[in-house]
């Protein structure tokens, strides 16, 4: 086969609206590559919505708005023009998912429906079947993308990137009968999602084994913000994995949080980290291990929130009678690979967006419902920059702080990755490597951390490395392989920064310190 255009590693919003991007507006050959099949990403999973100022005569709301909640939200680390590009080319992002099909959920006059959620000052989240917006756009998008892309390999597990000469070339993958291939092409655009499967619990499908990010940083990518791993507030504490998630539109729409006295004791709109942290801290003043929402007083829940109520259904609940069970999980990781504002990263040839990537949009903690919106809007920008015949990454954005630390205003603080592994022997079940792993991280690296429950998941990692094989191929170990590798990144950077700001809460070091108004950099 001809050397490809453009290779995309991952199906989600932002791998797939890149690929259809190059393909129909710039005429580029386009493969996609990705783990499972096409539509299995957490892309999928979004129930919320997407984030978006569609603007309108008697609209209160406006981009500037939307750009000072995402703002507040990151904790004083979002790069403000990359928080620029996301609220100003947002719906834009969304006027062309329409036209690929998608349908977004609109009122009897035909006008958007429009939800609120923590930390936006107004409703301003689209959605789509109620409570199943990643579906739909997902539907959308791959349906656009068998029409377009010239190549598309499901089940094929991408490895390592190929890297000649200081330019990445290509990809190694493994297809589902274990054969290694290589894919070439000139450009490489990571998609490959997040890493919730970190943690013990979270909100990701089993798939999101951080194996982008633990690439890019094999390959000497630089990585950016890895500590703020984002736990969800509102998932559903029941033993089945991923647990299910309770939107935080339902908040939106006025179910509130309960201790286990049955009193509310927090403003359930602020954002994710706020109440994940005063619901970890009521669970440890009360000696529980969950609390509630009430969503009892929601009228239409079962047409309003379809997905959220079938799921409900399966464990024998009924949201307009019963409290639901719910703990915080983990859910989204902040940080990433490094990019500019066009995608560009560290290694010329690779691009990166969506969630393995830091573009500076999210700082130390994402905004409700920017992720999916993130993926529409930096996917085809990247896209555009390479039809452009851009070359490489530019002091923009996230890059900044890497290409001119000292200046930017989100200065940047280097760190360098922990030292590989000490793998092997293979004696051990990978299966249980893996859960080690995440019980590991759920409880030293979890919501809070201080230095010694660092150290101590760091020992469990290194630990349970030394039985994980350094070469064997079963997918199992290579996901587990990944997990360990970028778990210790996300315990390094934690470790380093001795503050608390958004997601990264610190019990031994509780306040924001100005000096840490930095972004570590990974490299
Ligand atoms: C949710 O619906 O609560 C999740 C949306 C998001 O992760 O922003």
């Amino acid at each position: 086969m001809a050397t490809l255009d453009l290779l995309v590693i991952g199906s989600g919003v932002s791998g797939l609206s890149a690929a259809v991007r190059a393909a129909s507006a710039h005429r580029l050959r386009v493969g996609v590559i990705t783990k499972g099949q096409l539509h299995q990403t957490t892309t999928r999973w979004a129930q919320g919505g997407v984030a978006a100022v569609l603007g309108g005569t008697d609209d209160p709301d406006s981009t500037d708005l939307h750009l000072a909640d995402t703002l507040a939200a990151g904790a004083g680390l979002c790069d403000l023009d990359a928080v620029r590009v996301l609220v100003d080319e947002g719906p834009v992002g969304v006027s062309d998912l329409i036209a690929l099909g998608a349908i977004f959920d609109r009122d009897h006059d035909g006008d958007f429906m429009r939800a609120r959620e923590g930390g936006h000052s107004l409703p301003r989240i689209l959605h789509a079947k109620g409570d199943a917006t990643g579906a739909e756009i997902e539907r959308a998008l791959v349906v656009a993308v068998h029409d377009t892309a010239a190549s598309l390999v499901e089940h094929a597990f991408a490895d390592s990137l190929l890297v000649e000469d200081g330019r990445c070339v290509g990809v190694r993958y493994q297809n589902a009968a274990g054969d290694l291939h290589e894919m070439e092409a000139v450009h490489v655009l990571l998609a490959a999602g997040g890493a919730g499967q970190l943690y013990s619990v979270t909100t990701n499908p089993v798939e999101a084994t951080g194996d982008g990010i633990s690439m890019a940083l094999a390959a000497g990518a630089a990585l950016g913000d890895i500590e703020f791993v984002q736990f969800h507030p509102t998932a559903l504490h029941h033993p089945s994995m991923p647990r299910p998630l309770l939107s935080e539109a339902l908040r939106g729409h006025g179910a509130v949080l309960r201790d286990s006295n049955g009193d509310r004791f927090v403003d359930e709109l602020q954002p994710r980290d706020v109440v994940s942290r005063a619901m970890m801290l009521t669970m440890i003043d009360q000696e529980v291990d969950h609390l509630y929402l009430d969503a009892t007083g929601l009228e239409n829940f079962a047409a309003r929130f379809p997905t959220i109520h079938r799921s409900l259904q399966v464990v024998g609940l009924d949201a307009t009678t019963d409290l639901l069970p719910i703990a915080p999980a983990a859910h989204y990781a902040c940080g990433g690979v490094i990019t500019d504002l066009r995608g560009a990263t560290t290694l010329p040839g690779l691009w990166a967006a969506g969630e393995v990537a830091c573009s500076g949009v999210h700082g130390a903690n994402r905004l409700a419902s920017n992720s999916l919106l993130e993926g529409m809007v930096f996917g085809p920008r990247a896209i555009d920059a390479i039809a452009e015949g851009v070359t490489g990454a530019e002091p923009t954005g996230a890059m900044r702080t890497v290409l001119t630390p000292d200046e930017a205003a989100v200065r940047g603080k280097r760190l360098a990755p922990p030292p590989p592994p000490r793998w092997g022997p293979a004696d051990a079940d990978p299966g249980e490597v893996r859960r080690e792993a995440q019980n590991a991280m759920t409880r030293g690296a979890g919501v809070f951390r201080d230095a010694d429950s660092l150290a101590e998941t760091a020992a469990v990692l290194d630990r349970v490395a030394a039985h994980v094989p350094a070469v064997d191929r079963d997918p199992a170990w290579l996901e587990v392989r990944n997990l360990i590798t970028l778990g210790r990144a996300v315990v390094a950077a934690a470790a380093s920064r001795t503050e608390s700001r958004g997601a990264h809460s610190r019990e031994d070091f509780p306040d924001t310190s100005d000096e840490w108004m930095l972004r570590q950099v990974m490299v």
